[in-house]
């Protein structure tokens, strides 16, 4: 039986997506059979972010008005094969969103995946609350700016109204310099103002921008900071103590390779 993620946050443009994939392919990687679903539609959806965009046919809106099969809409990724997509429907209104419908297509894909990682809107409606909670874990994403970190505040606050025990934290582009200069919260402070356990952290990096603009996800360079941030956070949500990568930059001839 499959094991259920909702990724969340209360401000939007933190990284949501950008979790979800990199855990996405970390658990892949592990061995795990991975189903992402695609339930926010912010600027960029996932589809685009994996370049998987030309692949989509049916999605999300599709398999819940039972037009189509569930089998009919997931997608193969390019590059790692046990992870899968469920695409957004990109005219879906929240009004039209069914929460019941939403739970019984998780409890199908329990069947075939190891684990459902749901991408989903910033600042939680109703019908998303709802279907929130199917979720077996939940994890709220933040930036170290204090306005990301107010907003997950409130939306921890609204989670642990029910589900107090099974929410986590990813604090996402952290920037030793801008901690530095006292421009990013630190990370010790964000976690005594949100008091949840943290998941793991991942470090600031211009090449996630890169490879999401270009349909390849940085996380899956097996030599980078990222990468290892990932595989960190699989680590410890697997139950391994939680460890902080150490922060590196490149060099200017591995930067100069790069781009
Ligand atoms: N750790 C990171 N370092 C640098 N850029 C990032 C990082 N995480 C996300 N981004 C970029 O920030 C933007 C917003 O990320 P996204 O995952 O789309 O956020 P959300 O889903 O919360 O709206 C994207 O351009 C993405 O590539
Ligand atoms: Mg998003």
């Amino acid at each position: 039986m499959g094991f259920s993620i909702a990724v969340t946050s209360g401000k939007g443009g933190v990284g949501k997506s950008s979790i979800c994939i990199g855990l996405g392919v970390a658990l892949a990687q592990a061995g795990f059979q991975v189903c992402l679903i695609d339930m926010d539609l912010g600027l960029k959806n996932l589809d685009v972010m994996m370049g998987l965009e030309n692949r989509v046919f049916y999605d999300l809106m599709d398999v819940m008005e039972q037009r189509c099969s569930l089998n009919k809409a997931i997608i193969k990724d390019k590059h790692q094969q046990n992870l899968s997509l469920l695409p957004a429907c990109k005219t879906m209104q929240t009004s039209q969103f069914n929460g019941d419908k939403f739970i019984r297509i998780v409890n199908e894909l329990k069947n075939q995946f190891d684990y459902i990682l749901m991408d989903t809107p910033a600042g939680i409606e109703s019908g998303f609350l709802h279907a929130m909670h199917c979720a077996d874990r939940m994890i709220v994403v933040t930036t170290l700016d204090v306005t990301a970190l107010q907003d997950a505040d409130r939306i921890i606050g609204l989670l642990m109204k029910e589900n107090a025990d099974k929410i986590q934290l990813i604090v996402n582009r952290c920037n030793p310099r801008y901690i530095e200069k006292g421009i990013s919260v630190r990370l010790e402070e964000a976690l005594n103002w949100l008091s949840i356990e943290l998941l793991g952290i991942v470090y600031d990096e211009e090449m996630i921008v890169k490879g999401h603009n270009k349909g390849t996800p940085y996380v899956m360079d097996e030599s980078s900071l990222t990468h290892e941030c990932f595989k960190q956070i699989v680590a410890t949500f697997l139950g391994e103590p939680i460890q902080i990568p150490k922060y590196r930059t490149k060099g200017f001839l591995q930067k100069f390779f790069m781009t």
